[in-house]
């Protein structure tokens, strides 16, 4: 869970450009949230993401990450815990280094490790070809290429999974974390994981017998079905890792043409899902707004003017959404591409 309380920011205080960018701002992330974030241009959709990562310090209030306060804490030091995803492609991947030296680099994020020294392993190598090949782009031919080499896409898809590939942790290291993440309820903290992981083990351990013993089920077919079992096993888990990225996206299919924008919104769907992770997307497109996500947040002036979610965000419609744009931003300029959607 994030909590974001009571943020302020006013770039250049004191001077003719003074500006207040976030205005004392409230927000709540519930784990496995994922909020797209719609708004006019200058609304300070950026500047509450930056600020969340912190390349952009905060003039007051806190945000904290399963109770601990990280805006003290340096861009680098909260890099493992936000995976932020620009709208220009050239800004998330290193160009002249291949495809997969910035995977190796992304996923060994946040551990001490020495860039001089390192070489990847060969089971790493099938880690990364099925890494990309889950794109469905292909790119699992293009491991050592460099990167500079490819198209706006096909980066911006690469970016989204260094984003999220930091190292899974243990089931193990899951538990533990937990419980530490959660300093003013340890004991329910844990009574809740341990719970949680019995009864889910539990589970595929009984599904995995079955499995077994079906006769009219192939080798192969058995082996798929207990790789999905596993696979139900490992998301429940990994609800509980407080150290999986949140996921800010920032207008990271602006730049993309339709029909590779909804590509990449459609592995960043898959990929939010498969690892449930917290997210929040910027997004001019309406469509795009209504349609992913759980939760649909306006900004307006550096405030929420709008927050909607479940069932009422399932019914939304464009006209609904552009009247409460209108009425959210009287004073705004409604760009193009919002009423073009
Ligand atoms: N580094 C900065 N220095 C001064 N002003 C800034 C800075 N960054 C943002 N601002 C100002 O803060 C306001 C909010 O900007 P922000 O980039 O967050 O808007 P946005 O909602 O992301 O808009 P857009 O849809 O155009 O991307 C704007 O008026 C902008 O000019
Ligand atoms: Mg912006």
């Amino acid at each position: 869970m994030i909590e974001i309380k009571n943020i302020t920011k006013t770039f250049n205080p004191g001077t003719v450009n003074e500006h207040k960018a976030i205005d004392n701002l409230n927000l709540t992330l519930h784990e496995g949230d994922f909020i797209t974030v719609i708004g006019s241009n200058g609304a300070g959709k950026s500047t509450l993401l930056n600020i969340i990562a912190g390349s952009v310090p905060a003039d007051s209030g806190f945000i904290l990450l399963n109770g601990t306060d990280v805006a003290s804490l340096s861009e680098h030091k909260r890099a493992p815990y936000f995976g932020h995803v620009f709208q220009d492609p050239m800004k998330g991947t290193a160009t002249d280094m291949t495809v997969i030296e910035n995977l190796a680099l992304a996923r060994s994020r946040g551990k001490k490790r020495s860039l001089f020294r390192w070489s990847i392993p060969n089971k790493d190598k099938t880690f990364y070809e099925e890494q990309l090949k889950s794109l469905g782009l292909g790119l699992e031919t293009r491991l050592y290429q460099k990167v500079g080499l490819l198209s706006g896409g096909q980066r911006q898809a690469i970016t989204l999974l260094m984003a999220t590939i930091s190292q899974k942790p243990s089931f193990n290291q899951i538990r533990k974390d937990y419980v530490k993440f959660n300093p003013t309820r340890r004991s329910e903290a844990k009574e809740e994981v341990e719970r949680v992981y019995h009864e889910q083990k539990e589970i595929f351990v009984n599904s995995r017998k079955a499995i077994r013993k079906d006769s009219s089920l192939s080798l192969v077919e058995k082996n798929e079905k207990i790789k999905d079992a596993y696979g139900i096993f490992d998301s429940k888990m990994r609800e509980y890792d407080v150290t999986k990225p949140v996921l800010l996206l920032d207008e990271h299919t602006a730049a993309l043409d339709p029909k590779t924008a909804a590509k990449v919104l459609e592995i960043t769907e898959r990929i939010v899902k498969e690892q449930s992770l917290t997210t929040i997307m910027i997004t001019h497109n309406m469509n795009d707004a209504i349609k992913y996500g759980n939760r649909l947040i306006m900004m307006s002036n550096g405030k929420i003017a709008v927050d909607i979610s479940g069932e009422e965000k399932k019914k939304l419609t464009i006209s609904q959404l552009l009247d409460m744009f209108s009425s959210a931003s009287d004073n705004d300029v409604l760009s193009d591409s919002a009423i073009l959607g």
